[in-house]
C-alpha cells in the first residue's frame, strides 16, 4: 500500500484516541479502524470531503455507523470469513472449558500448588457427549461452531433470523427453533455467534436468560451487547446459570468487578476478546483490507462491501 498511499501508520497498535481519530478522518483518503476505534456520526460529520473508504480491520461493524458514512458517500468494508475457524476454535475451547473446569484443574497446579493426589470425586465436571448445544445466530461461524461441536457429540440446535438450508441443515443434523426463548428453555449449553446489530442488542435479555436451566452454560465469542451482562452476573451469582465462557463484553475493556469474582470459582471463564486472534488470521484479515482498498481505487465494488 505504501506504493500507492502515503501511510499514517498506528505501529504501536494502541486504540485510537478521539483526537486522533478526528486528525485522522480530516486528512485520509482512507481510514483503516479496528474494533476499538467508534466511527460513530459525529466522527463521520468531521470527516474531511477527502475520505473515501473506511475499510475496517474487523469482520464486525458495529463500530462503525454505516448509514451515516453512506449518507456521506463514504464506503465502508470489512474482512468476513477470514476469521470464522480461530472464532470457532475458541468458541470449542470455552465449550469445553467450563463443563470440564478446565482453567479451575489448571489452577491447582500453579506455583503455590496444593494438590493431594487424585480421588475418586474430585474436580467432576459435565460430559459434553449426549449434550444439547444451542446456537444463536447460525451464520459462518455459527456453522463452523457446530461442525466441531458435532464432533464431540453433541446434538445442534440453533436459533437463527432465517433458517438455512436444508443441506446445511442435514450435514450438521441440526434442528432449527423458530422459537428463541423455547431454545434457551431446553438446551444444555447455548453458544452466542450472532453480529452485533440493532436487533440483537440484549437478544439475551433478563427475561430470556432467566429460561435457560440452571444445569445450563452460556458461551459468548460474538459482542457483549448481545447479553444484558448484569442480568447475566445475577443469575450465575445466584446460581441460577450454572456457568460461562465470555471472550466478549459489553463495557470492553472495562470488565465488571462482579465477573471477575465470579471467574475466581472456576465456573466462570473470562477471555480478553481474543476469539480471533491468530497471526494467521491478522495476516488474512491484512490481505482482505488491501483488496478492498486496491477494488476501490481501481473503480471497481470492494468484494466486502458493508451496506447500511
Ligand atoms: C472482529 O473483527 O469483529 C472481531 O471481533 C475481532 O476479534
Amino acid at each position: 500500500m505504501r506504493e500507492l498511499f502515503e501511510t499514517d501508520l498506528n505501529i504501536d497498535d494502541h486504540p485510537m484516541s478521539s483526537a486522533e481519530l478526528v486528525d485522522a478522518v480530516g486528512k485520509a483518503d482512507v481510514l483503516v479502524p479496528t474494533v476499538t476505534d467508534r466511527i460513530d456520526a459525529s466522527l463521520i460529520a468531521a470527516a474531511g470531503p477527502q475520505l473515501k473508504l473506511i475499510a475496517s480491520f474487523s469482520n464486525g461493524f458495529d463500530h462503525i455507523d454505516v448509514e451515516s458514512a453512506s449518507a456521506r458517500g463514504i464506503a465502508v468494508t470489512n474482512t468476513p470469513g477470514v476469521l470464522t475457524q480461530d472464532t470457532a476454535d475458541m468458541t470449542m475451547a470455552l465449550i469445553l472449558a467450563v463443563p470440564r473446569r478446565l482453567v479451575e484443574g489448571a489452577r491447582v497446579l500453579s506455583r503455590d500448588a496444593d494438590w493431594a493426589g487424585w480421588t475418586p470425586t474430585w474436580m467432576l465436571g459435565r460430559r459434553l457427549g449426549g449434550k444439547r448445544l444451542g446456537i444463536v445466530g447460525m451464520g459462518r461461524i455459527g456453522q463452523a461452531v457446530a461442525r466441531r461441536a458435532k464432533a464431540f457429540g453433541l446434538s445442534i440446535h440453533y436459533h437463527n433470523r432465517h433458517r438455512v438450508s436444508a443441506a446445511i441443515e442435514n450435514e450438521l443434523e441440526a434442528t432449527y427453533w423458530d422459537s428463541l426463548d423455547q431454545m434457551l428453555a431446553r438446551m444444555d449449553i447455548i453458544s452466542v455467534n450472532c453480529p452485533r446489530t440493532p436487533g440483537t442488542y440484549h437478544l439475551l435479555s433478563e427475561r430470556r436468560l432467566k429460561l435457560m436451566r440452571p444445569e445450563a452454560y452460556l458461551v459468548n465469542t460474538s459482542r457483549g451487547e448481545v447479553i444484558d451482562e448484569s442480568a447475566l452476573i445475577r443469575l450465575l451469582d445466584s446460581g441460577a446459570i450454572a456457568g460461562a465462557g465470555l471472550d466478549v463484553f459489553e463495557h470492553e475493556p472495562m470488565i465488571s468487578p462482579k465477573l471477575l469474582r465470579l471467574a475466581e470459582n472456576g465456573r466462570v471463564v473470562l477471555l480478553p476478546h481474543m476469539g480471533s486472534a491468530t497471526i494467521e488470521g491478522r495476516l488474512e484479515m491484512g490481505e482482505k483490507v488491501l483488496i478492498n482498498i486496491r477494488a476501490f481505487f481501481d473503480g471497481h465494488r470492494p468484494p466486502d462491501r458493508v451496506l447500511p
